[in-house]
C-alpha cells in the first residue's frame, strides 16, 4: 500500500466532517481536488473508505481504520514539528496563535510589541470566531488560542489576563445616548444587530438578556465587530460589542456606549492552550509576555454617552 501524508491529511479532514465541500474549504483546495485527492487513496487503499447514503457520507469500515491510525500519525508529526521547534530555540522559532475575532483588536499589538524582543521567531496569526478555535482546539491545530470564557469540556490550562468588557453601542446623538442607567426594559423597544451564531459575543449577549429576564428583537446578523459598528453607525440598530474593538470610533465619537443598567457584561480575555501540549521555547515566551503585559496593551476606554472625551 502506498499513500501520502497529503492524502492522509485531505482524509483526516473529509472524515472529521464528513464532508467534502467543509474539508476543501478547511484545506484552501477545490471540491474536486479533495475527491481526486480521495479517490487516489481508495486505489491504493484498496477499499472503499467513505460510502454514501441519500445525501450523506459515513466512513466505511476500512475507513475508521485508517481514521483511528491517521489520527496517531498526525500527533506523532506534531510531536516531531514541536521537538524541532524547541530544538531551535527563541532565535528562530515558530509561533502559531488563534484569536477570536474581537481579540484582534489587540493582539496584532501583543505581537508587534513581543516580536521587538524576538525578532527572529516567525509569526502565523489566525482570526476566527469563538466556534472555530474550540474545533481548532479539539483538534490540536494551534500552541495557543486567545478567547473568551473557555469551554469545559476540552483538558485545557487557562489563565486570564485582560477583561473584556462588552457595551451596548448607539449612533452618535441617539436619544438614549443622554441617559444615565437606562433601564433594560428601554432596550425591548429597539432592534439590536448581532454578531453571527458562534461568536462569543454574541453567546454572552443572549445569555445576559435570557438571564435578566428581556426579550430584545435582533435585526441583521453580521459576521465582524467592524460590520456590526458601521451597521450601528448607519442607524441600523444598537449593538453590543468589546469595549476593546472601539477605540477608534469613540476617539473619532462616530459610536457612542450607552449606558445600561446592569452593563458593561464583564468578561475576560485567556490564554488557552491543550494541558500537556509541549510549548516550543517561542510560544512559552509569547505566554509569559502576554501574562506579564496583555493587561496593558489596550489603554482604559470606559466612558458613556455622547460625550465621549
Ligand atoms: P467572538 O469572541 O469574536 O467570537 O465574538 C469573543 C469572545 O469570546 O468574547
Amino acid at each position: 500500500m502506498h499513500l501520502t501524508l497529503r492524502q492522509l491529511k485531505v482524509f483526516e479532514s473529509v472524515a472529521r466532517h464528513l464532508g467534502y465541500t467543509r474539508a476543501a474549504e478547511e484545506l484552501h483546495l477545490t471540491q474536486p481536488a479533495v475527491s481526486m485527492q480521495i479517490k487516489q487513496l481508495e486505489d491504493s487503499v484498496g477499499l472503499p473508505l467513505f460510502e454514501k447514503m441519500g445525501k450523506k457520507i459515513f466512513l466505511t469500515e476500512a475507513g475508521r481504520e485508517l481514521y483511528g491510525y491517521s489520527n496517531s500519525i498526525s500527533r506523532q508529526l506534531d510531536e516531531v514539528d514541536e521537538v524541532i521547534e524547541g530544538l531551535k530555540g527563541l532565535e528562530r522559532g515558530r509561533l502559531a496563535i488563534s484569536v477570536a475575532s474581537t481579540a484582534n483588536a489587540f493582539a496584532t499589538r501583543l505581537l508587534a510589541a513581543f516580536s521587538k524582543d524576538h525578532s527572529g521567531v516567525t509569526v502565523s496569526l489566525d482570526v476566527t470566531n469563538r466556534r472555530g478555535l474550540l474545533s481548532q482546539l479539539a483538534n490540536n491545530e494551534a500552541d495557543m488560542v486567545i478567547m473568551g470564557r473557555p469551554p469545559r469540556d476540552l483538558d485545557l490550562v487557562t489563565e486570564a489576563f485582560m477583561d473584556n468588557p462588552l457595551v451596548v453601542i448607539a449612533p452618535p446623538g441617539h436619544p438614549l445616548g443622554s441617559e444615565r442607567n437606562i433601564p433594560l426594559t428601554r432596550l425591548q423597544n429597539e432592534t439590536f444587530v448581532v454578531r453571527e451564531l458562534g461568536s462569543g459575543t454574541r453567546n454572552a449577549m443572549e445569555r445576559f438578556f435570557t438571564d435578566q429576564g428581556i426579550r430584545v428583537t435582533t435585526g441583521m446578523e453580521m459576521t465582524s465587530n467592524e460590520a456590526i459598528k458601521q451597521a450601528v453607525e448607519a442607524g441600523l440598530g444598537l449593538g453590543i460589542v468589546s469595549i476593546h474593538t472601539l477605540e477608534l470610533e469613540l476617539e473619532t465619537r462616530r459610536i457612542c456606549v450607552l449606558d445600561a443598567e446592569n452593563f458593561p457584561i464583564l468578561r475576560h480575555w485567556y490564554v488557552v492552550h491543550r494541558r500537556g501540549k509541549r510549548l516550543s521555547p517561542a510560544a512559552q515566551a509569547f505566554k509569559d509576555y502576554v501574562l506579564a503585559e496583555g493587561d496593558k496593551i489596550m489603554p482604559t476606554l470606559m466612558t458613556f454617552g455622547n460625550s465621549q472625551p
